[in-house]
């Protein structure tokens, strides 16, 4: 045991209690009526740093707030910036909670709350792991900042704006992102590359009232048969999506890639019966992880209209409406994407419905560089942490923010996430592993040690 291991040790209770405060505040980012929750949650984040002696502010947006910090005056020191969110996913459906999502609770080795895991245990690790170089050497081996923001949930659709305007002042080296999950449980990860995403809404609407279905059925348009048209002409039977020119800019991944993912722990009948399905659906001629990971994908999360109530209503509605994203990967463009999944849309609409396509959120796609030092040092601070060299994977999810690292302040980002895949992320009795809510502040401690040393200034 050395210094760090042990200041985490004896700190661990308060750790997890500033957690624990952290999670009852309820900042769901896209319900409006959370507002003040979300304010509330931002400023508790900015008096705790404070309190840890970061100079630390709430700066707005457009939508929500964003909470900056800076530790001292940059000495000529690396700098790092770490990223985190905030804000969480709704909790719904709560009757599948086994406790309430916003009240804690500690259970064999996990804290089970909504933003256990996605992400503000995760967003604290980086913040613990500042505190404990402080405590323990009473300076920090690089300059710190900070940023965590409130709209991750939602697209981040302010947070390039705000990077824009404040350029000068996030200027790093590198960004630090907790918000992936662990391959496997004692498996440390790090993540090279993460989907993009095109969030959409399909509106279709057909006679100017609604209708009933025996006296016009037959010869009228129906917008909940015209929508179901159009969603499954968008994927055909091989599971490729059928927009034109879908797959021109897609990039396979690199040769050796693929080779260290054939040699991860992977069982797909494993897989299979955790999802409690026999059959795995998607494109043909790829593997599950490269499924997950490299190839773009098209999926619907909800279609609203006419009649879904008990009992029978024999009605022709006037209007139906269905969410539909897509998942990108490098080098495929969220703005050529929107206008060719749009022209599509329109192709597959049957006579006598209008058609409107709107787009919700988009983010780019991302890959990170495993040459580069910062991962190096990553790798180093996680075998040290956890007894074994990490692996390095892709990942499906999004997180909007990372590209604008790269295009807007030029700079990589190291996923180092602590999560675990069954850590029911937007789901039902979300947690986080405390064993590795620890190991994180551990590892990430390390991590600014070796990465003061491979970035001289
Ligand atoms: N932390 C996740 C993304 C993630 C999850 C990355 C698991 C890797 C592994 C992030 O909070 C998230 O949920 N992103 C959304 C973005 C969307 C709402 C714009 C996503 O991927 O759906
Ligand atoms: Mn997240
Ligand atoms: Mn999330």
């Amino acid at each position: 045991m050395d210094v760090i291991d042990t200041y985490v040790e004896n700190q661990q209770q308060r750790f997890l209690e500033d957690l624990i405060a952290w999670l009852r505040i309820p900042s769901i980012s896209t319900l409006p009526s959370h507002r003040p929750h979300i304010e509330e949650a931002a400023r508790w984040l900015r008096d705790h740093l404070h309190a840890l002696g970061f100079q630390a502010e709430i700066i707005p947006t457009e939508g929500h707030p964003l909470v900056y910090a800076e530790h001292g005056k940059d000495q000529g020191k690396p700098t790092v910036l770490m990223y985190g969110h905030y804000d969480v996913q709704p909790p719904d459906p709560l009757e599948k909670w086994r406790t309430p999502p916003f009240e804690p609770v500690i259970e064999e080795g996990y804290v089970y709350a909504r933003g256990a895991s996605d992400d503000k245990g995760q967003a604290l690790i980086p913040i613990h792991a500042t505190e404990t170089l402080l405590r323990t050497s009473g300076a920090l081996p690089v300059h710190v900042k900070v940023l965590v923001e409130g709209e991750e949930e939602i697209g981040s659709p302010n947070i390039g704006s705000s990077l824009r305007a404040h350029r000068e002042m996030l200027k790093a080296d590198v960004a630090l992102v907790c918000d992936t999950a662990m391959f496997a449980k004692d498996l440390p990860t790090l993540v090279t590359g993460l989907r993009g995403l095109l969030y959409t809404e399909v509106e279709v609407e057909g006679a100017s009232r609604d209708l009933h279905s025996g006296q016009y059925g037959g010869a009228a348009p129906n917008p909940l048969n015209a929508l179901a048209k159009i969603l499954s002409g968008l994927v055909n039977r091989k599971g490729r999506v059928t927009i034109p020119g879908f797959y021109t800019r897609v990039k396979p991944p690199a040769p050796e890639e693929r080779r260290m993912w054939a040699s991860l722990p992977f069982r797909e009948d494993a897989y299979l019966q955790e999802l409690g399905v026999d059959a795995a659906p998607g494109e043909e001629g790829f593997t599950v992880l490269e499924r997950r990971w490299v190839r773009p994908t098209l999926d619907v999360h909800g279609i609203s209209g006419g009649f879904t109530g008990e009992g029978i209503k024999t009605v022709i509605p006037a209007r139906a409406t269905a969410k539909i994203s897509m998942r990108l990967v490098p080098d495929q463009d969220p703005e050529e994407i929107a206008r060719r999944f749009a022209r599509k849309v329109h192709r597959l609409a049957p006579p006598g419905v209008r058609v409107q396509v709107r787009v919700l959120a988009s983010g780019r796609p991302v890959v990170v560089d495993p040459a580069h030092p910062a991962l190096r040092a990553a790798a180093r601070a996680l075998e040290e942490t956890f007894r074994r060299p990490p692996v390095l994977i892709r990942e499906g999810g999004s997180i909007p923010v990372v590209s604008h690292f790269q295009e807007i302040l030029g700079i990589p980002s190291v996923l180092m996430g602590f999560g675990l895949p069954d850590d029911n992320l937007h789901a039902p009795n979300e947690r986080f592993s405390l064993a590795n809510f620890y190991s994180g502040i551990r590892a990430v401690a390390r991590f600014l040690l070796h990465l003061a040393e491979v970035l001289p200034r």
